[in-house]
């Protein structure tokens, strides 16, 4: 307990310490005006001071609404001149007897005030009224040397300015009745008031002492160069105080994921190429030995483009040994499809499906060895789901060399999502592209399921005699939305383009992402 105390102690603002040493003197409770007296603070001070005391649970900080009573303009002035009934009884002191219309005159009031004044002299029993004269009474005559409560009250006022109505009582009681009544004259106020207590921690505190010396906050230049900052004070910190929520800006989770992904390749020796999103149906479908009348390509599968409508082909070498791929099978072998293959379709512009088609153009312009990948987005006709989006990223790659096989495939991607902190599973599966073809799976808790990650193989001898690849070419598409399914911990990759404020800013940074970031 001693040591939590002796830790508070070191954590106390200068300010705090000064109003635990003023309730010591001043009996254990004052209000926040006396201390500011006392130790010549600042009011705000003191009541900021408490606020953090009291949450140290050292002081109690007691509140108790009063009523605060000040003069209004009108008050001032009667406060100044007299009120209108006391200027009638000098007149009448004077005069002894006036007829009522002469009275505004001769007493010098305004037209308003006549009736008030005449109404408080007869109510104070000041005069009396006898046929239309106003005549003194002798309570009027003894009035004229002494100040009625009310008077008294607003000379007070007028010297206090302000005057408590309970907490003490500060007022002439009666005088306040009166002038309660009569309009205009005086302002009440509900004004909260404070009494600071010290608690029996408070007390403890004290009784173990502390010093009220000056503490260093802010570090000068000077301090740091000449080492003196060794020898100075400091306050002791609590780190673990309630403070206010932060959310400074960061990243989007998604683009977190790439990233990490593009490191991880990075790191397996990949190197990285692009594509373009618009393409042409060549590139995403012929090169890849996709017939030009399969499912993949029709309307309501991909997104053709209507201006541009066609995109320039490559040299023509390349487009009739495609050509030719698709017709006869070439010189791979193979029959190849045995259809009249038609260069209009293959002009086409679309939306990149995938990005297979950035390795196929890497292929054409790059020889084996080699090890490339490339993340985009591409798009589809889908219907939006939980793991279903029209747009979505990809992360495409290839890996070409004399001894490449598909069980090196394999171990790569294996490697690769270890990497990222996932199991996978492999299922056979068909490409027009590729031979042996497998699929990639993740397991989802949530959904008691197996989502499909992308598929990968070795591309056929159809894509590659076309491209002049001698070499076997491992090939992989990932979709990489789904991964981070997992790696945020959602179960719906809608989640990841809502933009919903909350959610991201509640997302640790470290979701998804190495920490060496
Ligand atoms: N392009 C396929 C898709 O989008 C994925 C894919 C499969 C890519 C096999 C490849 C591959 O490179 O060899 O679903």
């Amino acid at each position: 307990m001693d040591k939590e105390l002796q830790r508070t102690i070191n954590e106390l603002h200068i300010y705090e310490k000064k109003i635990l040493k003023a309730l010591k003197e001043l009996g254990y409770e004052a209000t926040p005006e006396k201390i500011s007296k006392f130790q010549d603070m600042d009011i705000k001070a003191v009541m900021s001071a408490a606020g953090s005391l009291e949450s140290k649970n050292l002081i109690e900080v007691h509140k108790v609404t009063d009523e605060v009573i000040s003069l209004s303009q009108t008050g001032k002035k009667y406060a100044k001149e007299g009120l209108p009934e006391r200027k009638i009884l000098l007149l009448l002191e004077r005069e002894e007897s006036v007829p009522m219309g002469q009275i505004k005159e001769k007493a010098q009031l305004e037209n308003s005030e006549v009736k008030i004044a005449i109404g408080w002299l007869l109510k104070k029993k000041w005069a009396s009224i006898e046929k239309g004269v106003v005549k003194i009474t002798p309570e009027g005559e003894r009035a004229v040397n002494e100040e009625y409560k009310d008077e008294a009250l607003l000379d007070k006022l007028l010297e206090k300015q302000k005057l408590l109505l309970f907490n003490p009582p500060q007022i002439i009681k009666e005088g306040f009745d009166i002038l309660k009544k009569r309009k205009g004259l005086i302002h009440i106020k509900k004004e909260p008031k404070y009494t600071l207590k010290l608690t029996n921690k408070g007390r403890k505190l004290l009784e173990m002492g502390f010093d009220i010396t000056e503490e260093a906050t802010q570090l000068t230049h000077e301090q740091l160069k000449t080492g003196s900052w060794k020898s100075l004070k400091y306050r002791g910190y609590d780190i673990k105080a309630e403070h206010p929520d932060f959310y400074p800006g960061k990243k989007h989770p998604l683009r977190r994921i790439i990233k990490e992904i593009r490191k991880t390749f990075l790191e397996m020796g990949f190197t990285e190429s692009r594509g373009t999103i618009l393409e042409s149906a060549f590139w995403n479908f012929d090169c890849l030995f996709q017939p030009q009348d399969h499912a993949a390509r029709e309307m309501q599968d991909t997104f053709y483009i209507k201006n541009p409508k066609n995109v320039q082909l490559p040299g023509t070498d390349l487009v009739a040994k495609v050509a030719d791929a698709h017709e006869t099978g070439g010189g791979t072998g193979s029959e190849g499809w045995g259809y009249i293959w038609n260069i209009d379709v293959a002009k086409q512009a679309v939306l990149r499906t995938h990005t297979t088609c950035v390795s196929a153009r890497f292929l054409a312009e790059n020889s084996p060895p080699l090890k490339m990948f490339s993340v985009g987005r591409v798009f589809r006709r889908e219907t939006i789901t939980y793991k279903h989006l029209p747009e979505f990223h990809q992360v495409e790659g290839i890996v070409a060399s004399e001894d490449i096989n598909f069980r090196n495939l394999l171990g790569i991607l294996k490697e690769f999502y270890h990497k990222l902190g996932f199991e996978v599973r492999f299922r056979p599966a068909y490409f027009p592209y590729t031979y042996l073809s497998t699929e990639c799976e993740i397991y989802l808790p949530e959904k008691e399921s197996w989502v499909e990650l992308g598929g990968a193989g070795m591309f056929r001898p159809e894509v590659l005699e076309p491209l002049g690849v001698e070499t076997p070419v491992a090939a992989f598409g990932l979709g990489i939305e789904r991964l981070a399914l997992k790696q945020l911990e959602i179960n719906d990759i809608r989640m990841l383009y809502k933009s919903d404020i909350g959610w991201l800013r509640k997302l640790p940074i470290t979701k998804g992402i190495s920490l060496d970031e």
